[in-house]
């Protein structure tokens, strides 16, 4: 199958990998000069197994992915306006599968044009090491649902490594996200603010008791959400990526931009819309958005 990676950033760049020793995969990041290093060096996953490097082809966004059989859009939730406009100018039939975390992404599909949307959360831990090299620290799944229509070519897509790099379709694409969301708002804003791998969250007990509270707040937004499977899901993501940094804590530390708002702000506007109060969360969130501001 021909793939489009729009984005080349840690998620880019491990599903390029992946991707790449079974489909054709062509990168589209953002600059010329890491367009010119993947064309030459390919991509190298490193990690927990044996490493390996697949060529790819590679070429400077905004260049239209016109001809792929499928486009994975891996850039950040604030960044995906850039990709809007691309697909925008895109063959409307070509399917496209959005991997953000966070729910604040849903209100822009609604307005693409494409007749076939996936969306889809990330198992993996993943950490960029440069242009062309990721190192992924976790293995996980990849959950899909379809946002929009339906695409034949996702059985090629879910067998292609079910081993190695397993793809699981899910029926619903809100309770997904909101699922993914959910682990995401309690682990990055915690190991953001404390400076820890997602591992300690559960082994250092004073870290496990706000952890806990954390999980309280949030599962009482929740009642659709099943208690003991949701603490079972977030606990067995952190046991999976123990020795990741999530990707928070590795944007607070380059001094970049969060994801705070797509995460944490859902749960505060959600308790609000509820009338609920979360106060550790909404401590969390202050002291995240705080560490933005003096970056
Ligand atoms: O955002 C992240 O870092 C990841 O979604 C996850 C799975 C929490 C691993 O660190």
């Amino acid at each position: 199958m021909k793939i489009g990676i729009i984005g080349a950033g840690a998620v880019g760049l491990l599903y390029g990998g992946w991707l790449g020793k079974f489909h054709e995969v062509t990168m589209f990041p953002r600059t010329k000069e890491q367009a010119r290093l993947l064309n030459e060096k390919g991509i190298t996953v490193k990690g927990g197994m044996s490493p390996f490097t697949v060529s790819v082809k590679a070429q400077e966004t905004p260049v239209s992915p016109g001809t792929q059989e499928l486009v994975i859009v891996t850039v950040k939730q604030y960044d995906l306006s850039g990709a809007a406009a691309i697909l925008k100018k895109m063959d409307t039939a070509i399917p496209v599968l959005f991997l953000q975390n966070g729910m604040g992404h849903l209100p822009l599909l609604e307005e693409l044009p494409q007749e076939r949307i996936l969306v889809g959360t990330v198992e993996h831990g993943a950490a960029r090491i440069d242009a062309v090299t990721v190192a992924q620290n976790g293995r996980g799944k990849t959950n899909l649902a379809f946002f929009r229509g339906n695409w034949e070519g996702i059985a090629a897509l879910l067998e292609t490594a079910p081993d190695v790099f397993p793809f699981r379709l899910l029926p619903d694409y809100e309770i997904m996200l909101l699922r993914k969301c959910f682990a995401n708002a309690m682990i990055n804003p915690l190991t953001a603010v404390l400076k820890v791998k997602n591992g300690l969250l559960l082994t250092n007990p004073h870290y496990a008791n706000v952890f806990r509270a954390v999980f309280e707040e949030l599962i009482a937004l929740f009642p659709k959400l099943s208690r003991q499977e949701m603490w079972e899901e977030v606990t067995g993501i952190c046991r999976n990526t123990k020795e990741n940094e999530s990707s928070m804590l590795k944007d607070v530390k380059k001094g970049a931009r969060t994801e705070i708002d797509a995460i944490l702000g859902f749960m505060l506007e959600t308790a609000a819309r509820k009338e609920k109060e979360i106060p550790v969360s909404a401590a969390l969130y202050e002291m995240v958005k705080g560490m933005e501001r003096r970056n």
